[in-house]
């Protein structure tokens, strides 16, 4: 199964609800909640306090990316406001294992991502204690940047890893996923896309959701 998850950093802040009850409806996996600190990113987009408020509008798994300098010190905050997975960057997590000790210990989902530069060997020791891995697929920061096609590549080597191991985390891909992109990474072995553009910048959101996943399945069949 491919999930998708609609990313809000592109959905219309004024119609928050509705869009996302507009891609619930039509059928979206999980809402993927965009988090940055204008430190580890150089945009801000929200905290846990919009989180809490998109908790209260939406059944769907709360999935949220955290893209700032001091992962450690918010995990329990959105805990708190109801998310039901938090994935961190390698690259601000420098104590690894207790990161992911405490993301469980709030009886969460742990994921861990990567930069387009952070090579796999920075997070193999941990893969058996995690339920995703991100790999990002632009430079984290914005949405609606063009995907950065040598990530193919390094999918394809995760899900190997994956398979060797015999291990069942998601491997989800974020940053420039379309009706193009899209088959080509589950292709490769993705198994959760996040898009934001590709959804909420177009101006049939339910018909967005229902084509990105039409477009993934394709690459499954053929
Ligand atoms: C980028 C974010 C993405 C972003 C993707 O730093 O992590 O989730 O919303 O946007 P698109 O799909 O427009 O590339
Ligand atoms: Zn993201």
């Amino acid at each position: 199964m491919i999930k998708v998850a609609p990313s809000v950093l592109s959905a219309d802040f004024s119609k928050l609800a509705e869009q996302i009850q507009q891609v619930e409806k039509a059928g979206a996996d999980w809402i993927h909640l965009d988090v940055m600190d204008g430190h580890f990113v150089p945009n801000i987009t929200f905290g846990p306090r919009i989180a809490a408020g998109i908790r209260k509008i939406t059944q769907l798994t709360l999935d949220a990316h955290l893209m700032v300098s001091d992962a450690d010190a918010h995990l329990s905050a959105f805990e708190h406001a109801g998310v039901d997975q938090i994935t961190v960057h390698v690259e601000a997590c420098p104590h690894l294992w207790a990161t992911i000790d405490k993301i469980h210990d709030l009886g969460l989902k742990a994921g861990i991502t990567l930069n387009p530069a952070t090579p796999l060997s920075a997070i193999e020791p941990v893969l058996h204690m995690i339920e995703l891995v991100l790999i990002m697929t632009v430079e984290p920061g914005f949405g609606g940047q063009k995907f950065i096609i040598e990530s193919l590549e390094k999918i394809t080597t995760l899900d190997m890893l994956k398979q060797k191991r015999g291990l069942q985390f998601e491997i989800q891909v974020d940053g420039g996923i379309d009706v193009v992109t899209a088959p080509q990474v589950v292709k490769a072995g993705a198994t959760c896309l996040v898009a934001g553009n590709a959804i909420f910048a177009q101006a049939d959101i339910p018909l967005a959701v229902k084509s990105l996943r039409n477009a993934a399945l394709s690459a499954l069949i053929t």
